[in-house]
């Protein structure tokens, strides 16, 4: 991972249509294109080639993920979007985010395979835990610290928990660890004091792009 901190990620989860995603690309692109850090955009699967296209048309300064990726490498598998097959467009992918783990019943086994399956590729595994016991696979560098209780909930961890959370990751392992659960504008600056998390996931209060610049610029003020 050599792209720099803080890495400002937004995670559409499955929220908008094509013209919209269109629209975001080109208010956070135009608007950030001075900003250090790295952004990166996780749009749903079906818009990452078009998302891709546009990035390098008007010379984005956006990375892309994809929001999950398949444990299978290929095969029979409907409906499944593997690794080989957005290797080309991301550079980036979420894996094990709480509401996959919840919703489609993704355990350690599976998420062990993604992670695998990404990295083959050379793609780079934001690996999201709920709390300081959730394993994380072998080979994890980004690791994205995610209680369930602050996601979509407007109620945030405190910056200070955040932070000892990540102290004691970085204990067992040289990760980068990022902060994700109700990262808002207004809250945004109070994870980055001591610089010891170098990113933030951002789902709701990403949708918007103007409150999107604003979180991009006010973490690297
Ligand atoms: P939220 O989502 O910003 O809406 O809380 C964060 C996430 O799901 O990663």
């Amino acid at each position: 991972m050599n792209d720099a901190p803080p890495l400002i990620i937004a995670n559409l989860k499955a929220n908008k249509t094509w013209d919209e995603i269109k629209n975001w690309l080109n208010v956070v692109g135009t608007q950030t294109s001075e900003v250090p850090g790295t952004i990166i955009f996780c749009p749903p699967s079906p818009f990452l080639a078009a998302a891709a296209q546009q990035i390098k048309s008007q010379n984005l300064k956006i990375k892309l993920g994809s929001q999950d990726i398949s444990r299978f490498e290929n095969g029979p598998y409907t409906g499944e979007i593997t690794a080989g097959q957005i290797a080309d467009l991301v550079n980036y992918s979420i894996i094990g985010h709480s509401e996959r783990r919840q919703n489609f019943s993704e355990n350690n086994k599976i998420l062990e395979a993604k992670v695998v399956n990404a990295q083959k590729v050379g793609i780079e595994p934001i690996f999201c835990i709920q709390g300081e016991s959730t394993p994380i696979p072998q080979g994890v560098k980004v690791v994205a610290y995610e209680p369930v209780f602050a996601i979509g909930t407007g109620n945030p961890d405190t910056p200070e928990n955040a932070r000892s959370v990540a102290k004691n990751l970085k204990t067992k392992s040289d990760y980068i660890v990022i902060y994700g659960g109700s990262v808002t504008k207004a809250n945004v600056k109070s994870f980055f004091q001591n610089e010891i998390l170098e990113g933030v996931l951002v789902g709701g209060s990403s949708l918007n792009p103007d409150d999107f610049v604003q979180i991009i610029k006010a973490a690297a003020s």
